[in-house]
């Protein structure tokens, strides 16, 4: 298994798994947008012996209250059915939080299923007084700082890029 940074002949592989994973176009269609846009700040595959890319996670940016913070949403993972349970989204988003550290972003938000993104070291927003657009997220919005003052005197509403604003 290779994780590294996608590059464009991925792109076809990288759709064909978010289609599989999401049972539908939405997430696909959310990354090729975001990709068209420049707005992918990070895109990380998984690769199987063949090259087959079984894994993806995207990072893009995120304002917190209208201002750029260097903070970015993690959105969307997935991982084929056949390689779960293996830790394989685990090492992606470890790898990405890594380099985002090292490219200087200071914290990474992720909506989704809380326990899980617990267990990647992420802590409810809501602790911070963050929140998200969308209604009735403060369970599933979570908070990953990467750079020790990132979360100091920084609260209120975190958008993600106006793409995120469509049906899944
Ligand atoms: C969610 C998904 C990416 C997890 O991939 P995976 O490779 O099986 O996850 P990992 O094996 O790396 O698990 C990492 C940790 O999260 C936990 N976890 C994984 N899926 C979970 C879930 N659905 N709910 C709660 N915890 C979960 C694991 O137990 C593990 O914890 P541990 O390190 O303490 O043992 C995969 O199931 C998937 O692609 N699902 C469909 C798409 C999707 O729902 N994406 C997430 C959107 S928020």
């Amino acid at each position: 298994m290779l994780i590294r940074v996608e590059i464009p002949i991925d792109a076809p592989g990288i759709d064909a798994l978010l289609r599989r994973a999401f049972n539908g176009s939405g997430e696909a269609d959310l990354v090729k947008d975001l990709r068209e846009d420049g707005l992918l700040t990070l895109g990380l595959v998984a690769t199987d012996d063949e090259g087959q890319v079984v894994g993806y996670v995207a990072f893009s940016p995120v304002a917190v209250e209208g201002e750029e913070l260097q903070w970015v949403g993690l959105a969307p993972l997935a991982v084929e059915e056949a390689y779960r349970g293996q830790g394989l989204a685990k090492k992606l988003v470890y790898e990405g939080l890594d380099s985002l550290n090292e490219f200087g972003y200071a914290a990474v938000v992720a909506l989704g299923e809380p326990d899980m993104y617990r267990r990647l070291g992420f802590v409810p927003a809501a602790q911070y007084g963050l929140r998200s657009t969308w209604p009735d997220t403060e369970a599933s919005f979570l908070v990953h700082p990467l750079a020790t003052d990132a979360l100091n005197g920084v609260s209120g509403l975190v958008e993600y890029h106006e793409h995120f604003n469509r049906e899944f």
